[in-house]
């Protein structure tokens, strides 16, 4: 596709043609855009002008504003509006002789007529979803479109499994790189979850693990896990995933108290084997300044002593059980077994992992893991969007 004849627009981004603009007026200080779908914009004179990308209003390699806010007068308004042949809409402004032009899809999509939500979640028990959503690797190759699918499976479902790879040393970090840059904690960069004597987390042991999230003993917890199985030979040590979103929804129905308890009740997790001392204290159940699940934080073996009245406590125990006990149920945990050259990737801050306990002595198991940020697989999935929507 050619490009070069584009309107331009703030953003890297390639704004498809959409709605055009029939007519435009300025009528008491707003400036008024008819769409041919009948919409109406009213649009704020000091909006506009913030937006405005010529050369002189914004860098045109890095794509960030050269003009600042103290330079817009304050009573800034547009004294002639048009549309030019190309169907931009071009404001001339009081006080100046700037115009600004804006390219019309750009303008319909971000003046309130496309809310832009393309990563919805969908919230699972087993009974929507006995075993995450699962790719195959075409030759051990991840084609472009491939990578795409899976994380867009993250994005909505917070989990995806990749089938048919290699079980080379360096894939997992290979694949985290495609993705982002790798989220380093104080546990190694690329982690191998085997049975160890020395570790420095039960996860390092053969013992069941039930359902939880990573390293929550940070302020920002890592927001992607990967894990990537190499050798599954041993009996037992099957992944446990529950979608910790949906037991939050859940139980907000059914016990409001606890969830009420859950999101403002805030308990400490600790990492405790040493010589780094990170603890953090949180809700279990994180919400957003809109009371929109944005978190789960639990990790059961590495809970600090809560601290509070015996009433507080009573109430804490209570609802973090009700928690702990739908999440590690089976309308809730799915149950599904490695075979070497998998590798899953989740939300690690919305799934719950966990697995059953290993038996050393039947045979290996090891996973080969790293975290990246949530936002990370934003980022992926919108840039691979627009490299597909420029070739295709
Ligand atoms: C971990 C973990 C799961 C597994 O490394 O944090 O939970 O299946 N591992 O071993
Ligand atoms: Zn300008
Ligand atoms: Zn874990």
């Amino acid at each position: 596709m050619n490009t070069s004849n584009l309107i331009p627009t703030p953003d890297n981004w390639y704004w498809p043609p959409s709605q055009s603009i029939t007519s435009c007026l300025v009528s008491d200080n707003a400036v008024v855009v008819q769409w041919d779908n009948n919409r109406r914009s009213k649009l704020h004179p000091l909006w506009l002008r913030d937006n405005c990308c010529c050369a002189l209003c914004l860098h045109q390699i890095t794509r960030e504003n050269l003009l600042d806010l103290r330079d817009i007068p304050e009573d800034i308004r547009a004294t002639a509006v048009e549309v030019d042949a190309e169907g931009a809409l071009c404001i001339s402004w009081s006080g100046c002789n700037h115009v600004s032009r804006f390219n019309p899809a750009w303008l319909y999509a971000n003046s309130g007529h496309q809310p832009s939500a393309p990563f919805n979640p969908v919230f699972w028990g087993t009974a929507q979803l006995s075993e995450p959503p699962t790719f195959y690797a075409n030759d051990s190759l991840i084609s472009d479109e491939l990578l795409y699918e899976v994380l867009l499976s993250v994005a909505r479902h917070g989990i995806a499994r990749l089938r048919d790879l290699p079980t080379d040393i360096e894939l997992v970090e290979a694949f985290a790189l495609r993705i982002g840059a790798i989220r380093e904690t104080h546990f190694d960069r690329i982690f191998d979850v085997i049975s160890k004597a020395d570790g420095d987390s039960n996860a390092y042991t053969s013992e069941y693990l039930a359902a939880h999230t990573d390293i929550p003993t940070r302020e920002a917890p890592p927001g992607i896990q990967i894990l990537h199985s190499r050798v599954a030979d041993a009996e037992g040590g099957e992944s446990l995933m529950t979608d910790g979103f949906k037991v939050a929804q859940d139980i907000e129905q059914e016990f409001p108290e606890y969830y009420k308890t859950l999101t403002t009740t805030k308990w400490c997790y600790a990492n405790r084997a040493g010589p780094k001392d990170y603890r953090w204290e949180a809700p279990t159940i994180g919400l957003d300044d809109h009371g929109k699940l944005l978190e789960i934080r639990m990790l059961p073996f590495s809970r600090a002593p809560l601290q509070g009245s015996f009433e507080d406590i009573q109430k804490a125990y209570a609802a973090l059980r009700c928690y702990m006990v739908k999440a590690n149920s089976p309308e809730y945990q799915m149950r599904f077994s490695f075979k070497a050259g998998d590798l899953i990737i989740f939300d690690n801050r919305r799934i719950l992992h966990g697995r059953a306990e290993f038996f050393p002595s039947t045979g290996d198991r090891s996973l080969r893991g790293t975290y990246l940020d949530r936002d990370d697989v934003f980022s992926k999935i919108r840039q691979l969007q627009y490299q597909f929507l420029l070739t295709r």
